[in-house]
């Protein structure tokens, strides 16, 4: 079953009418580019017997093999406990320390060598390399001051607001070390946004640090620190303590004035526990190694409890197979550490694999969009991992920029949304010279690592499709009934892993039951039943499987909105437009832009007697950005006198979507004001066909998809 590509039996069972199933075949196949050249001979993975050890029939104890990548200091007892499904437990009875796994175990033979190379967006600075001695050095007296100086203790959590510098990797293992439960809140998250975050997951501690550079200019981002801490007290969590790094030493703090008892710079604290060390403490294999906080249907973040023997097995073995990850590497991603693809495959998979991690601070096309290749080109990057949104950006600013410098890359990854197969080909042709494997990675924060891509040394390409899936995954692709969509039939359904895997998220941080709701109810056979395979995991994206096997993934079904790749939650931009005064009713849509992928339109409604003005409209927007970031900011804001309603009163957002991107908003026969369809378009200065018109088949199924 997980053994795609061979030659699915589909392909050969009738289907349609004989022409069109031979041209589905053709074009399947004709699109397809086959793995580099020689790179067989070198991969970490280098045949498709892979998928006979990950069967179905050895699961769970297929996983054994990733368990085994990472040093435990007890051996687990039981592979996988299902006995409280759907909580499942990964390698029961097991001991280990995610930092010691990072880097402790690394020091014997690669204590010189660069855990990471932080490049600074001031291209006037020097790379500095982290070796993994200095990283043991610097985790080590972060742990203890945060045990000694800040009392954390195993098992509390802390939250760090931290922007891109080697203080966010050091803060993380630091906490792992000493067993307290990190959240890393995305730097570009608003104070507010950071504040609900500590609330929620009752952190008593921020880690926050006093600024960063980011498109040429200094961020004070201390500045967010007072709305954080108002927000969380006020949401009933108080901060004891604020430690706060310092980006450039000396440089004087901004308007921000430390509180004093609770705010430390940390230059100050940190020369006390100088050369002082912390025994790693034995983890659990099911301890949580950390949250991170991601978007749903609802205007609350969710709380995703990571494990830590679970992910961290699966995070290192899948930046091994799937990345292609050796020691050597100088590997590079782009991602935030902020957002999952940061913590999986920036600081967590590398390093446990003792390879050299780079680390960039600011945004890839600063000061032009021939950096990155600069960057690797003089520090060797041999793999290169980022956006579609990033790529769309450095094609449109600079298409033949990747060929002015030599850059040697044998892997090239692509993540977090669907890459057009022209953006696509860009990568592969131009900046990958035809000689790189591209993989195209389908996941989410949820389950902690890949779960379709291709393997890069075996697998043929097919752009604009993620892939098959990995080994020991089982996806099965279930209509609205919950019945298989037919193999193969590149018919649309919504796309569930039939089985549990180590990096699965063990639950919402303080919400259980909406971990079951949300993520197994759909589709659950029996809710009392502890055997997996009654518990399909839902995944929330659309999907169709081709004949050879490849997912074509389509997009979110519910309301999290993509933009540049950032996830985003339809209902907390809603929320926040409804804390501006005097307005009534909200929707966020997603319009279609041409680099970002998606970015919000917003739709208020105001209350009677408050006169629509440019000025309320400006309020709605910069209300957002200071609850959620500059991230969220809408593209536009448009006043209606009334939203399209059903007749129970709920706003048809498939509607606005529609006129926001210019499509046929199909049948308003349910509204109970269909006038008012016309009035908006008005508004909204749009009509049909004149939408931004990109990706038009994707945007009018994700339309066609909303409410
Ligand atoms: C989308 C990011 C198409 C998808 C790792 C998923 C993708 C959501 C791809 C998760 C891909 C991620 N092709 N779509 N290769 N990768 N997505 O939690 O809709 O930020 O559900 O995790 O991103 O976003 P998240």
């Amino acid at each position: 079953m997980a053994r795609p590509p061979e030659e699915p039996k589909s392909r050969s069972e009738p289907r349609g009418n004989a022409v069109s199933q031979s041209i589905d075949a053709l074009l399947a196949d004709e699109v397809k580019v086959p793995p580099p050249p020689g790179m067989k001979d070198q991969a970490n993975v280098r045949d498709l017997e892979i998928f006979d050890r990950f069967s179905e029939e050895h699961f769970p104890a297929c996983f054994e093999e990733y368990a085994r990548l990472l040093d435990w200091d007890r051996p687990w007892r039981t592979v996988l406990d299902t006995s409280k499904a759907p909580f499942w437990k990964w390698f029961v009875g097991g001991e280990l320390n995610a930092a010691y796994n990072c880097v402790d175990r690394h020091l014997e033979r690669h204590g010189d060598k660069a855990a990471l190379i932080f490049v600074s967006e001031d291209e006037s600075q020097p790379a500095q390399a982290v070796s993994y001695r200095d990283l043991y050095r610097r985790v080590n007296e972060f742990a203890c001051l945060l045990r000694d100086f800040a009392g954390i203790r195993r098992g509390d959590r802390i939250t760090f607001h931290l922007p891109m510098t080697p203080e966010l990797p050091v803060s993380m293992l630091a906490a792992a070390r000493i067993g307290a439960v990190h959240c890393q809140v995305f730097g570009g998250f608003s104070g507010a946004a950071c504040g609900t975050r500590i609330a929620d997951s009752g952190s008593r501690v921020l880690v926050t640090m006093d600024g960063y550079y980011r498109n040429g200019h200094w961020i004070s981002h201390l500045d967010n620190v007072g709305a954080a801490v108002e927000t969380a007290e006020s949401l009933g969590q108080p901060v004891e303590k604020v430690l706060i790094w310092q980006r450039t030493p000396g440089k004087p703090p901004g308007s921000y004035r430390l509180k004093e008892g609770r705010d430390f710079y940390l230059d100050e604290v940190l020369p006390r526990y100088h050369g002082k060390a912390v025994p790693p403490e034995r983890m659990r294999s099911e301890d949580p190694l950390f949250l991170m906080y991601t978007s749903g249907t609802t205007g609350r973040p969710k709380g995703c409890q990571h494990s830590t023997g679970g992910y961290l097995a699966y995070v290192t073995t899948t930046a091994k197979y799937i990345l292609d990850i050796k020691p050597q590497d100088v590997y590079w991603c782009t991602a935030d550490i902020g957002w999952i693809t940061g913590h999986s495959y920036v600081v967590y998979g590398p390093l446990a694999l003792g390879t050299t991690s780079v680390l960039y601070e600011g945004v890839p096309s600063y000061p032009d969009a021939e950096r990155p290749w600069r960057i690797s080109e003089s520090l060797g990057v041999t793999i290169f991992h980022t956006s579609p949104t990033a790529i769309r950006q450095l094609r449109k600013t600079n298409p033949e920029g990747p060929a002015r410098h030599k850059c040697r890359y044998r892997v090239l990854v692509s993540v977090g949304e669907p890459i057009e197969p022209e953006v696509w080909r860009w990568y592969h042709g131009k900046v990958g010279k035809g000689r790189a494997a591209v993989v195209d990675t389908w996941w989410q924060t949820e389950t902690g690592g890949f779960l379709c891509s291709t393997l890069p040394a075996i697998h043929p390409m097919k752009p604009g499709s993620t892939g098959p899936a990995l080994p020991g995954i089982y996806p099965v692709i279930l209509d609205e009934e919950g019945q298989p969509v037919e193999r193969g039939s590149g018919r649309a359904g919504n796309i569930c892993i039939r089985n549990p895997w180590p990096g699965i998220f063990q639950t919402i941080w303080g919400d259980p039951q909406r971990f079951v709701d949300q993520y197994y109810k759909r589709y659950n056979r029996d809710p009392k039943s502890t055997d997996w395979r009654d518990w399909p995991y839902f995944t929330g994206d659309g999907a169709l499987e081709d004949t050879d096997g490849y997912y074509r993934i389509l997009g979110r079904i519910d309301d999290v909105i993509k933009v540049a790749g950032h996830r985003l939650g339809a209902k907390e931009l809603e929320s926040a437009c409804l804390q501006v005064p005097g307005v009534a009713e909200a929707a966020a849509v997603p319009l279609a832009d041409e680099v970002k992928g998606r970015v919000p339109d917003i739709y208020v409604a105001l209350r009677p007697g408050v006169t629509p003005s440019s000025e309320m409209a400006d309020r709605v927007k910069t209300t957002i950005i200071e609850r959620i970031g500059k991230i969220a900011a809408p593209q536009h804001v448009y006043i209606v006198e009334d939203m399209p309603k059903t007749r129970s009163g709920k706003i048809m957002r498939r509607v606005l979507a529609a006129i926001s991107n210019g499509v046929e908003p199909g049948d308003v026969s349910t509204l109970v004001n269909p006038e008012v369809v016309d009035a908006i378009r008005m508004i909204a200065g749009r009509r049909v066909g004149e939408g931004p018109g990109l990706s038009g088949e994707t945007i009018r199924r994700e339309v066609r998809d909303l409410d």
